[in-house]
């Protein structure tokens, strides 16, 4: 059989292990699976002393675009994606406008036609008006589901009471992302910022307890509801507690920010540039955050690529806004922890490609095996190389981790067959189209 694309000769992570197989490609699909040597293409990928793994979908990104692209937009954004080896993205709906209706979705869509160099779905942003439609919103094609900010962040999407809260989660049957914080408790707690200038209180006002009211709320509204939900960015022990007993409705993500930095450190070395919702917490919220990857109760990573200007984060906290970039560095990131012993690669596979993929019902990606999209991250476990502002792709140009010599990089971007970035270059900035997702 004539095959377009062969990847040749490296360590192939599929659904029952690494193996050395050759992967072949015709058009967008995976078409074979063989014994090394055995396979010939047109064009063959040399990946002898690499790791070939699912592509690794990143599904909690902002691109800021509409109306904050000074700070990043589409391409931008999806640029730093594909050269950190990330090949699809789920981005959050806290643009200007909010992406809370179904007209806002279809220009979003419309925008990234042509735009993006991976592929792409948008979430919808629920609000007090838009309940009722979300059921059939979420239908529609390019859409990732709806998101719920129970604490306001960038931008204004709020959802506080529990009257509301049930609405929305009892219309529609996708699973709900949930942005976990107590606005009340925040509110309450503003004074202690108050014209502070001390990014380090920023754990004290967003505490711990913030979170977990937060959590306990929607965990109880959501099993009255029937209604599966994903708690993003999980910061806190206790959170991680009450998941392991809701795993039967609640998924869940982490962050490789939360997984790497910890409180008092990055306040006193990064200031506002670690000033983040939720927070960075001390080691020991960090450490239940580790436990629960290796027993394997996370069920995805996702980057909260949220990126802010310098300008911006210079200004006094708390004024300065809260964010920070990381769709590229996710799997530097998370690969130097594998290189440390802290992660397994299969951990890692788990997190970044089977999961979302499984959790957002994401149709023909997550794995590879014939059929399938063919995705691929090819990855260098012994590369290094230290993350500075010349690799960096993101409008914003910035990196909390910059300065750190990461083990373990990207190689190669593999796209629906497409060759997108080559050893540091994209080669095919425009390839992205909408993910498809499979019937709820
Ligand atoms: O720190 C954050 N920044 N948390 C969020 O939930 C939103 C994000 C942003 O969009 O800047
Ligand atoms: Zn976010």
């Amino acid at each position: 059989m004539a095959f377009d694309l062969l990847i040749r000769g490296g360590k192939v992570w599929l659904p029952e292990g690494a193996r050395n197989v050759d992967v072949a490609v015709i058009e967008d699909r995976i078409a074979a699976i063989g014994t090394p040597g055995v396979l010939s293409a047109e064009t063959v990928l040399d990946a002898r002393g690499l790791h070939v793994l699912p592509g690794v979908i990143d599904t909690h990104v902002h691109f800021r675009e509409p109306g904050m692209e000074h700070k990043e937009d589409l391409g931008t954004g999806s640029r730093a994606a594909v050269l950190g080896g990330v090949t699809a993205v789920c981005e959050m709906p806290n643009t200007r406008p909010a992406t809370t209706t179904a007209e806002a979705l279809m220009d979003k869509l419309a925008r990234a036609h042509g735009r993006m160099a991976c592929d792409y779905a948008f979430f919808l942003g629920a609000t007090a008006d838009n309940a009722d439609d979300l059921a059939m919103w979420e239908q529609m094609a390019g859409c990732a589901g709806v998101k719920i900010f129970m604490g306001g962040s960038t931008g204004t999407l709020l959802v506080e009471d529990n009257a509301m809260l049930s609405r929305i989660l009892s219309a529609g049957r996708r699973r709900v992302a949930v942005h976990c914080e107590d606005e009340t408790r925040l509110r309450e707690r503003s004074f202690l910022v108050h014209e502070n200038g001390v990014p380090t209180r920023h754990e004290l006002w967003h505490d711990a307890e913030t979170a977990f009211l937060a959590t306990t709320r929607i965990l109880k509204l959501a099993r009255n509801s029937k209604r599966n939900i994903h708690v993003l960015h999980v910061s806190t022990k206790r959170e991680i507690s009450l998941l392991r007993k809701n795993r039967d409705i609640a998924t869940f993500e982490v962050t490789p920010q939360h997984l790497t930095l910890s409180a008092p450190q990055c306040y006193k070395c990064l200031g506002t540039l670690s000033q983040v919702n939720p927070p960075i917490r001390k080691k020991y919220h960090q450490d239940a955050l580790w436990t629960a990857v290796n027993e394997g109760i996370v069920d995805c990573l996702g980057s909260d690529h949220a990126p802010h200007t310098l300008a911006e984060k210079a200004k006094l906290y708390p004024t300065s806004p809260s964010g920070i970039p990381g769709v590229q560095t996710l799997v530097p990131i998370m690969l130097t922890h594998v290189a440390a012993g802290r992660l397994s690669l299969s951990t890692f596979v788990a997190l970044t490609s089977t999961g979302p993929a499984r959790l957002y019902a994401i149709a023909a990606k997550g794995y590879i095996a014939v059929g399938f999209d063919a995705d691929f991250t090819i990855v260098d476990l012994k590369a290094r190389r230290t993350i500075d502002r010349s690799w960096l792709a993101s409008r914003c140009g910035w990196s909390p981790f910059e300065g750190m010599t990461v083990t373990g990089l990207p190689v190669c971007t593999i796209i629906r067959g497409h060759i997108v970035m080559r050893d540091g270059c994209v080669l095919t900035p425009y390839n992205g189209r909408p993910l498809r997702f499979q019937e709820a």
